[in-house]
């Protein structure tokens, strides 16, 4: 299979050299230092498993149009990536995000009706220019977005377990979204604001209220956008930060490291749905300001 992958950072490299390991013609997109060391030493991957691979890798998507176009910026840079790759998209093109939060596949769905949703607990963290480390495995869920099925969803998924990820197929993959980005308003979201790891909020008595209080919020806007889920958001909550009660939330990384995180988003996003169907969401509308002015505050530093 044909696979660009746009944005080779953490995520994107991990699945781009997994893909290229399997026999398939990947080529990543990425910023140029990423892309000159794996033109000039290959892509490594350490943590879960060792190896090196040499896919291609470009600053801008090849002219060829790929079967599939994987999204995996973050978030906040999905409009620019799409406008720039927008070129390589072939009728039959498919566009599959595997980033969190909500709106990318709507972005996606601007360019063409080809758009699967992704949601992975995979773990990938870039340790230098072309090296990668898997911090751990994880299940991945793909399905046609926002809901539906087409056997190239079933295509992608056997290319993706020839490559080593283990996958499943979704007919309701927007149900996935969301209470992934439930989940996310809580972990990220508390987690952030109290620079606490993810197990804490499982632990304390106040925090395990709190906790509920704010994915019931995101619940019930979904549930007046028509929303399903095939695991409660509750129970996936639960479960997530039982797997990674002594992680660091990506939020809390990213102000750590004084980067943008992805707030607006999950929280903004969350926020944003409530209003348009009449509902407000306080919970997610402080964590969100408070998690922006903490992205403020580390502006501020950064300038002194
Ligand atoms: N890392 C994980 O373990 C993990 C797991 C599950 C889901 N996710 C999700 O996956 C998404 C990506 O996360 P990540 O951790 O992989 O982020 P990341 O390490 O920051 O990687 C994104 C990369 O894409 C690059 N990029 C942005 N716009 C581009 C463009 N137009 N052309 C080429 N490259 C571009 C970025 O460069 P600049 O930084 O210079 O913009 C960066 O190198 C996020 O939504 C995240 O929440 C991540």
């Amino acid at each position: 299979m044909r696979i660009y992958v746009l944005g080779a950072g953490s995520i994107g490299s991990l699945f781009g050299a997994l893909l290229a390991r399997a026999g398939n013609d990947v080529t990543l997109i990425g910023r140029e230092p990423q892309v000159r060391a794996i033109n000039e030493k290959g892509l490594r991957v350490s943590g879960a498993e060792e190896f090196t691979v040499h896919p291609k890798a470009s600053l801008y998507a090849p002219e060829e149009p790929p079967d599939l176009l994987i999204l995996a910026t973050k978030s906040y840079s999905t409009k620019a990536a799409l406008e720039c790759a927008r070129k390589c998209l072939g009728p039959d093109t498919w566009i599959l995000s595997v980033q969190n939060g909500l709106g990318n596949e709507e972005l996606a769905l601007k360019e063409t009706p080809n758009v699967m949703g992704g949601v992975t607990t995979n773990g990938a963290m870039l340790v230098e220019w072309g090296h990668v480390r898997w911090t751990g495995r994880g299940v991945t869920v793909i399905g046609k977005y926002p809901t539906g099925h087409d056997p190239f969803v079933d295509d992608v998924a056997e290319v993706f377990r020839d490559a080593g990820l283990e996958v499943s197929v979704s007919d309701n993959i927007i149900g996935w979204k969301w209470a992934k980005a439930i989940v996310n308003s809580v972990i990220n979201g508390l987690g952030t604001v109290l620079g606490v790891k993810n197990g804490v909020l499982k632990d304390d008595p106040y925090l395990e209220g709190v906790s509920v209080d704010i994915a019931r919020e995101g619940c019930l806007v979904a549930q007046q956008l028509g929303i399903e889920f095939e695991m409660h958001p509750l129970e996936l909550l639960w479960d997530t930060i039982e797997r990674t009660r002594e992680n660091y939330n990506s939020t809390l990384q990213d102000i750590m490291r004084g980067k943008r995180t992805e707030v607006d988003y999950i929280h903004g996003k969350i926020v944003e749905y409530a209003q348009s169907v009449g509902l407000e969401a306080p919970r997610n509308e402080l964590l969100w300001g408070l998690i922006k002015a903490k992205e403020n505050l580390n502006k501020r530093d950064g300038e002194t």
